[in-house]
């Protein structure tokens, strides 16, 4: 009679194979971003080591969520095979996941419970995937946004794939200006902080990009502040105008760098970024996204 136990076996090791199929080619199980708190799909994928693996591998997010939204998006660039995936999602300076998930895609991408957004199984034809995110009620300070990704060997089975993961960041105060930049043009920056209206803002234009400077807690100005414009910025408001002042009741302000018109200025990349503080104790409250241009 031990034939019926062995058959039962062979029976249920198919089983297990065929629900383990069923279960992951249309999306791996949620909270496997390798970000913050979670464990990456290393934890099941076996290939080269975790971001080793020969593809190019991108997370990209708008800078900040002015108009109340921000898009991200996971992308394979190149690599060597025809069969991918993809898992993200974003936590707040208090480490809460973000829930405001809305798909623009919805054969190739998916959510997966409330906080995280990954492919279908169409979607492991394609190589980039996004969605789009509203932040609602958080924590003050950027939001950390956590991408895995599979770019598999397509032998339905976890082992020969390699994992990459990648992180980024979605401000919650958003500096916006022209792409290009002339010599002796007139150039508006646009500020929205619509979580702190009425706060103060300082606007930095430094030289330097990085590192990114603490302010303390959760805020880090994402550009150097130990470069020499700095505090010559400051010093100058008829060319960086409008540099130091205080946000509307939508939380926005416009200020204005006016280019030299000297030539030898070309080919210099400035960086900028602000941070608010309030009104009444002068704590810092938000900061904002970088954004660099090159004088030409
Ligand atoms: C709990 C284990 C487990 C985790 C965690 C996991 N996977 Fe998988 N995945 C599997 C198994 C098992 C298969 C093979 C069976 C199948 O294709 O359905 C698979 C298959 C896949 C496939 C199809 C590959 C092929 O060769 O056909 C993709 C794409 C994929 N996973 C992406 C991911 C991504 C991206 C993550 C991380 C965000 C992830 N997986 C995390 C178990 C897991």
């Amino acid at each position: 009679m031990r034939i019926i136990p062995n058959t039962l076996r062979i029976a249920f090791a198919f089983c297990a194979i065929f629900v383990g199929a069923v279960a992951f080619t249309g999306g791996p199980p949620a909270g496997f971003t390798g970000g913050s708190t979670e464990a990456a799909c290393t934890a099941c994928h076996t290939g080269a080591a975790l971001n080793a693996g020969p593809a190019q591998f991108t997370l990209t997010a708008s800078p900040s969520f002015t108009g109340g939204t921000a898009t991200i998006s996971a992308a394979f660039g190149t690599t060597p095979s025809i069969k991918h995936g993809f898992q993200f999602m974003g936590k707040d300076s208090s480490s809460t996941y973000l829930s405001g998930w809305s798909l623009t895609n919805n054969s190739t991408t998916q959510k997966n419970g409330p906080n995280h957004v990954n492919h279908t199984g169409t979607g492991t034809t394609v190589t980039s995937w996004s969605a789009n995110v509203t932040p609602g009620a958080i924590a003050a300070g950027p939001v950390s946004f956590y991408a895995a990704g599979n770019q598999t060997n397509n032998n339905s089975a976890p082992n020969g794939d390699n994992i990459y993961t990648r992180n980024t960041r979605v401000y919650q105060a958003g500096l916006s200006a022209a792409a290009t930049w002339n010599i002796g043009s007139v150039q508006p920056l646009v500020l929205a902080a619509p979580t702190v209206p009425y706060h103060l803002y300082i606007i930095a234009v430094s030289e330097l990009a990085s590192p990114s400077t603490p302010l303390g807690g959760v805020f880090e100005v994402p550009i150097n502040l130990s470069g020499q414009l700095v505090s010559i910025g400051w010093s100058m408001p008829t060319i960086f105008q409008n540099f130091i002042g205080a946000l509307d009741a939508q939380g926005n302000a416009t200020a204005v760098v006016v280019v030299p018109n000297l030539i030898a200025l070309s080919g210099i990349t400035l960086h900028f970024a602000y941070a608010t503080v309030a009104p009444s104790n002068t704590q810092v409250t938000e900061v904002s996204n970088g954004i660099s241009r090159m004088l030409q």
